[in-house]
């Protein structure tokens, strides 16, 4: 990722922490005007991911790793197993498709594809894997429950905005209200 990237990640991942409403609500006209400079502009909710193949299989292959450190976190966690949970976590940190040993042509290829609100969805997951594993290495069982519930809310924050095919439950006609 070249610097200036990730300066505009960073930033946007800073506005987004910040609460700032979704790029998406801007009025159509602003938008066309702000297609040239704006980096969000692919940012359409409900959108797949539109890789080749073979990104398409290391990023599956991520996330399939990331599910089994998931569910081992679990049991650490009630195990109270804080360096298991530390390594764990870094190693979920590390997947960063990002930073995977890519090909030019793959990396470009993730540079030009991937919206810019995924990428920053990432950033910000890999974050909290993270501030999960200081947790972890402070032995503050709280804040690791804490960090660990940041984290899966990151995996449904970025499956309902991009892997709506693949997670249908998170389509927008499931009911939201309960009836009692
Ligand atoms: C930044 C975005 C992002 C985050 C964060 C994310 N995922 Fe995913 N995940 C995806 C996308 C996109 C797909 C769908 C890929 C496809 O089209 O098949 C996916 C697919 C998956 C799959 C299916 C893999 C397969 O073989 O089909 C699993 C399992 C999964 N994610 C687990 C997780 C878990 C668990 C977390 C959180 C701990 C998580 N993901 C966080 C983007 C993300």
């Amino acid at each position: 990722m070249n610097t200036k990237l990730l300066t505009a990640v960073l930033l946007i991942g800073s506005l987004f922490a910040g609460g700032s409403p979704a790029f998406a609500a801007e009025p159509d006209a602003l938008n066309q005007e702000v297609q040239q400079h704006d980096i969000s502009h692919q940012d359409i909710p409900g959108q797949n991911v539109q890789l080749s193949p073979d990104l398409l299989a290391l990023l599956r292959a991520e996330m399939v790793e990331i599910t089994a450190g998931m569910k081992s976190i679990t049991y650490f966690l009630a195990a109270g197993d804080w360096r298991a949970i530390e390594e764990t976590g870094e190693k979920i940190r590390h997947s960063y498709i990002m930073e995977m040993k890519l090909t030019p042509v793959q990396a470009s290829e993730l540079e030009e594809k991937l919206p810019e609100r995924f990428k920053q969805l990432d950033t910000e997951f890999h974050q909290r894997a993270g501030k999960l594993s200081a947790a972890a290495a402070a032995h503050d069982a709280e804040l690791v429950v804490f960090q660990y519930s940041r984290l899966l809310e990151s995996c449904t924050v970025c499956h309902a905005a991009y892997a709506r095919s693949r997670f249908p439950g998170f389509g927008s006609d499931s009911p939201k209200e309960h009836s009692h």
